[in-house]
């Protein structure tokens, strides 16, 4: 059965709809919930799981005064776009854009290597996300964080009601809601905890959207 939490993310034009959308999805209350839950200063070393076309990576980069950012995506086309902006947008020392299914492959950057590591709109995607979510926690060093920020469950109408109001009919967006908002709040703290994360916490920004944060001890 297609998994109707995912699309086609090698598709140009979903690219480019993921790049419009950035401001949207990336909005003022996401970045007050960041902040309060991952405070400001200097991470060294920054990566994106599930980048996409990079925007993300770019501010937390800009952000966090990183030095080295990764990105890591199944799509190449996404990943292209990635390094588009980071080149504009950036001046760090060094980025790396990974092209890896995450689903199947291991992630082939060095173990214990990240400050700060997060993944949005992509944990509903996965095939197991505490599969994901150990892996991830494998490469980030001692005392970096780990960020989820995903749809959640809960409100099948307001779900419903924020993507016909993108765009998506109704139908769609309720036969959708079951795959992309496929976990609480609640459960993604507690993948991020099983997984090996300590002081986990999260916000719930509104009633379909959370962020999570873990630190690997
Ligand atoms: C909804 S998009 C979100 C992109 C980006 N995080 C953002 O919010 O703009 C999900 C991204 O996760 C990637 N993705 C999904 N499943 C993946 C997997 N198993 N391995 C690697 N990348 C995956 C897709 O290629 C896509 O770029």
């Amino acid at each position: 059965m297609a998994h109707e939490g995912k699309r086609d993310w090698t598709d140009e034009e979903r690219v480019q709809r993921m790049v419009k959308s950035y401001a949207v999805r990336y909005d003022n209350e996401f970045w007050k919930s960041l902040d309060s839950l991952t405070g400001s200063g200097t991470r060294e070393t920054v990566a994106d799981f599930g980048c996409g076309p990079g925007l993300l990576l770019v501010d937390i980069a800009n952000k966090y005064s990183a030095k080295v950012a990764i990105g890591v995506d199944e799509s190449k086309e996404m990943l292209a776009q990635a390094d588009t902006f980071l080149k504009e947008r950036t001046n760090l020392e060094s980025f790396e854009l990974v092209q890896v299914n995450l689903d199947t492959e291991e992630i082939p950057v060095e173990p214990d290597s990240i400050d700060y590591a997060f993944s949005g709109f992509m944990l509903h995607e996965v095939a197991s996300p505490s599969v994901f979510v150990s892996q991830v926690r494998r490469h980030i060093r001692s005392q970096g964080l780990f960020v989820v920020y995903d749809f959640i469950s809960g409100n099948e109408a307001a779900f419903v009601k924020t993507m016909s109001e993108h765009g998506m009919s109704e139908e769609q967006a309720r036969k959708r809601y079951p795959h992309m908002c496929k976990h609480s709040a609640i459960d993604i703290e507690e993948i991020l905890q099983t997984s090996g994360f300590q002081d986990c916490r999260m916000i719930a920004i509104d009633e379909i959207r959370a962020v999570v944060v873990g630190i690997k001890r």
